[in-house]
């Protein structure tokens, strides 16, 4: 851990005169969003309140935060894959796990960000939780866990309103009782005399996407060129999926089979122009917000200075159910009575007011846009609108080519999402929606922002071992180039194991996508199909009816002969089921307890023998 004076959190607290240090490890934002929350509220209680990113904050310092009277740290810690820490809590995290500083001392509590869905869940928040305490701290209050399958928002606010009164029960401070809305921004209009500098949607550094300069990241995205985009399903489909390749010729970028291409997508301009429009506002205008917290090490909430309408396509997300804060906010510019208490009804914490939130927010899926159209009283400054939405996130797609194939372009496989919702409104997936309006001409083609992120859904080292892939609908996208490149050894005369793939769509005649290809390898003898039609029959056939009926084959090639053992595409029901289907069948064919084929399974994602790359 690095140790300069900019790292010191406690000098910091000192020199502002703050109790209150909230550490965010987020990778999406929402952990990062609630500590922002949790520090602001801080001003009721006494506490002055600070957020902070662990990786910039020398850690070790924990070891004398009590040297300040009434102090607490608080985590809002998310989890990811496979009960990974987000990258910014990575150091902390294995400096918590290896260490043996002596916490005591210090207070502290924490708030896990986790998904149900997955394993692991808040596997992350429940070891720190625990591990702060076996080094000496002091747990002010529970371990809160937030499951964002169901409502993470429900989970936090109902964490966070016990919260408070322990906290001021420990510290024996009273609550001020002021509910005041603090700005964390300074809003700063250009009339006519507007920077040189005006960002237009870039991540980082100004004009990024014009002057192109590698290396390419997450801050530094690649304009890439979409070389095809065309559809898969057959015309009898009533639904979309997109084969897309974007060529990443030039831009020094490699990625390998099973690596995500992540996408940058923009919002709608009819619902930005809509929020310009119901907020009586000029769009054109040049704006910067500017943290009145001069020891934020975050000077803006995205880059600024920038247009409304660029804040609003690039950097803010207008698309999601806005969570309880921003209503309460938006409350305050009700003119209508009822308007403003229907808000803040559901703001609170309230068993009418979170049914109601539950309802008209999550239910009856309202954005921003359809909250303002909805209560016509509520008309919010513009800026503060941009201070409280989330950061709009890159969508990640899973690479369904292989770079032995095709190393300069990288091809994705994606549904296009439309539906209606029930106050009848079309809601359009941001990227997917965007992303099929991007049809190339001969030399004319649609640019991108992209970067690949490396993963660890990798093909076993060694071509002769044999493999099992499990990919339904979309799940099917990195077993393509898993299936070409393999197929690509077989040609070049290497030693290539059994490569077998379940997939299962709807309909033959509609959703099988990459049909043509699939069989091709088929008769070539590169891949062994087995093929599910959920709806091609009175009865649902499913890839783990399939697997069922295969577990002697699994069975050879996953116990026998150590094959490995891959799943991708819906967390929320197939992955488990496949799990459920996998352990039977070790119990069965390998004559194992159901504890010993658990231990089994386990072992096998150690070995690296079971992959996941699930999403929901
Ligand atoms: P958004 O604007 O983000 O809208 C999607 C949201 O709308 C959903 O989260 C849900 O809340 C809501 N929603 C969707 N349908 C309905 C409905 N019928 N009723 C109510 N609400 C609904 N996707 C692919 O297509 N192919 C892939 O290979 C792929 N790989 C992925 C790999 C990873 C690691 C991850 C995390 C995700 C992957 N995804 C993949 C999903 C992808 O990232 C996007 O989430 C997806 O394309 C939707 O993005 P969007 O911006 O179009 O939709
Ligand atoms: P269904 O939509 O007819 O129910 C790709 O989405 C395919 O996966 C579809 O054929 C879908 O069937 C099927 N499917 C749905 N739930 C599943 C589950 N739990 N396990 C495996 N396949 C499933």
């Amino acid at each position: 851990l690095q140790t300069t004076s900019d790292n010191s959190f406690i000098k910091k607290l000192k020199t502002s005169g703050r109790s209150l240090v909230v550490f965010y490890g987020s990778q999406t934002g929402t952990g990062e969003e609630f500590a922002g929350r949790l520090a602001k509220e801080g001003v009721r209680y006494r506490l002055k309140g600070m957020v902070a990113d662990p990786e910039e904050c020398d850690m070790e310092e924990l070891v004398n935060l009590k040297t300040i009277q009434n102090s607490l740290a608080v985590f809002c810690l998310a989890t990811y894959g496979e009960g990974d820490p987000t990258d910014n809590a990575m150091e902390f995290y294995e400096w918590l796990q290896n260490g043996d500083a002596d916490l005591s001392g210090l207070n502290y509590a924490v708030f896990g960000l986790g998904n149900k869905t997955y394993e692991h869940y808040n596997e992350v928040a429940i070891y720190v939780d625990k591990r702060l305490e076996e080094l000496g701290a002091t747990r002010v209050y529970e371990l809160g866990l937030g499951d964002d399958d169901a409502n993470i928002e429900d989970d936090f606010i109902t964490w966070k309103d016990k919260f408070w009164p322990v906290v001021c029960e420990h510290f024996g401070i009273e609550s001020t009782g002021e509910d005041i809305s603090i700005r964390q921004y300074r809003l700063q209009e250009f009339a006519e005399d507007t920077p040189d500098r005006i960002y237009t949607g870039e991540m980082a550094r100004l004009h990024s996407l014009k002057n192109q300069r590698p290396p390419y990241d997450a801050k530094n995205p690649f304009l890439s060129k979409i070389k095809v985009n065309r559809e898969l399903h057959k015309p009898a489909s009533d639904r979309s999926c997109m084969h897309i390749e974007f060529d990443i010729e030039g831009s020094k970028m490699r990625y390998d089979s099973g690596d995500h291409l992540a996408v940058y997508p923009i919002n709608n301009s009819e619902l930005v122009e809509k929020i310009g429009k119901l907020c009586g506002k000029n769009l054109d205008t040049i704006f910067t917000l500017i943290n009145t917290d001069e020891e934020s090490s975050k000077k803006h909430p995205f880059p600024c200075p920038c247009s409304y309408r660029t804040a609003f396509t690039h950097y803010l997300d207008i698309t999601m159910n806005p969570r309880t804060h921003v209503l309460k906010e938006l409350s305050e510019y009700c003119s209508d009575p009822a308007e403003k208490e229907k808000l803040r009804l559901m703001a609170g914490t309230s068993p009418e007011g979170k049914a109601l939130y539950h309802q008209w927010i999550n239910h009856d899926n309202r954005n921003i846009v359809h909250i303002l159209e909805d209560l016509p009283s509520c008309k919010p400054a513009l800026d503060h609108l941009c201070e409280l939405l989330p950061r709009l996130q890159p969508r990640y797609y899973s690479i369904s080519s292989s770079p032995k194939l095709y190393p300069s372009t990288v091809h994705i496989t994606a549904v296009k999402v439309e539906y209606m919702t029930p106050t009848n409104r079309q809601n359009k997936g941001v990227a997917t929606t965007w992303l099929a309006d991007k049809t190339p001409k001969p030399d004319d083609y649609p640019t991108v922002p992209i970067f690949i992120r490396k993963s660890q859904f990798r093909l076993p080292t060694k071509p002769q071992t044999p493999i099992i892939m499990i990919g339904p609908g979309t799940g099917l996208a990195p077993f393509r180039g898993f299936v070409q490149e393999r197929n690509f050894n077989r040609e070049e005369d290497k030693p290539v194991g059994e490569t077998i793939l379940y997939f299962g769509c709807r309909k033959r005649g509609e959703d099988f996508i990459y049909e043509e290809e699939l069989v091709g390898y088929e008769e070539k003898g590169a891949v062994k199909l087995h093929l599910a039609f959920s709806r091609d029959q009175a009865q649902k056939v499913y890839v783990t009816h399939l697997l069922e009926k295969e577990s002697e084959e699994i069975w050879r090639v996953v116990g026998e002969n150590n094959g490995h053992l891959y799943i991708c595409g819906d967390a929320k029901n197939m992955a488990a089921d496949v799990r459920n289907i996998i352990l039977k069948i070790l119990q069965e064919k390998g004559e194992m307890t159901e504890q010993k084929a658990q231990e089994y399974l386990k072992k096998m994602e150690t070995q690296k023998r079971l992959s996941a790359d699930v999403w929901s």
